[in-house]
């Protein structure tokens, strides 16, 4: 984490870490003009020259803006400091799946509700033909009120033509079909958590679509 607290970005003043990952440096920050604090995540120095993280980067912003969920994290703003881009979020109070799963058992009742609104914030996202291929618990945050958000579009893919509309990070058309969504999901995810999947449990059918969820957001 290379940015000290005090430093102004863009129109934020950072207050300190939260956390980093493979692509970014998150730290909180206060917005003095709405009087509110929020998330800045920054794509660290040494990969801000990198052209393809910088795509990434802005393809992550684009893909957060087009979701509007309350189990999404919800993005603010986007700009650049010193040469480096950044992002600004909602801050979330609480702590990761990962770390909540160093703490104490949690209820079976809780753990179902938790994951009940993390397959309606993914369904969301799915809606709008964004696939995530990065579920993991550092990736999913339970607010200190209970409520789960994910995080982290930044290997998100676009699967619609007019999702990311100018990033030009889009599927062939073949590929667009409701069953190719829910493919492309459910074999990253298999992809990213188990590495002991056989290669045929990766396999989908353009059939293989579920029904639409259709159900109120889980708060
Ligand atoms: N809005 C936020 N509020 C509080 N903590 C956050 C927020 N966003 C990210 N974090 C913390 O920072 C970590 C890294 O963020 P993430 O967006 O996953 O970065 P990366 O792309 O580098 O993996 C998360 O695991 C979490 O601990
Ligand atoms: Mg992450």
């Amino acid at each position: 984490m290379s940015i000290p607290t005090g430093t102004t970005i863009g129109a934020y003043e950072i207050l300190g870490p939260l956390g980093a990952g493979g692509m970014g440096e998150v730290y909180k920050a206060r917005d003095p003009r709405l009087g509110r604090d929020v998330a800045v995540k920054v794509l660290p120095a040494a990969l801000a020259a990198d052209a393809d993280r910088q795509r990434r980067f802005e393809l992550e912003a684009r893909a957060a803006a087009r979701l509007n969920h309350p189990n999404i994290l919800q993005i603010y703003d986007v700009g650049q400091h010193d040469g480096q881009p950044f992002l600004v979020t909602e801050f979330l109070d609480g702590e990761t799946l990962r770390e909540r799963m160093g703490g104490a058992p949690m209820p079976v009742r809780k753990a179902t509700e938790l994951a009940i609104a993390f397959a309606y914030g993914l369904a969301a996202a799915h809606e709008e033909g964004i696939v995530h291929r990065d579920l993991k618990p550092e990736n999913l945050f339970i607010t200190r009120d209970g409520r789960l958000k994910i995080l982290d579009f930044g290997l998100a893919k676009l699967t619609r033509p007019d999702a990311g509309e100018g990033t030009g990070a889009t599927v062939p058309a073949a590929d667009t079909a409701p069953g190719a969504v829910w493919c492309a999901a459910r074999s990253s995810i298999i992809a990213r958590t188990s590495s002991r999947s056989a290669p045929s449990s990766m396999k989908c059918s353009p059939g293989s679509a579920p029904s639409r969820v259709k159900a109120p957001p889980i708060r």
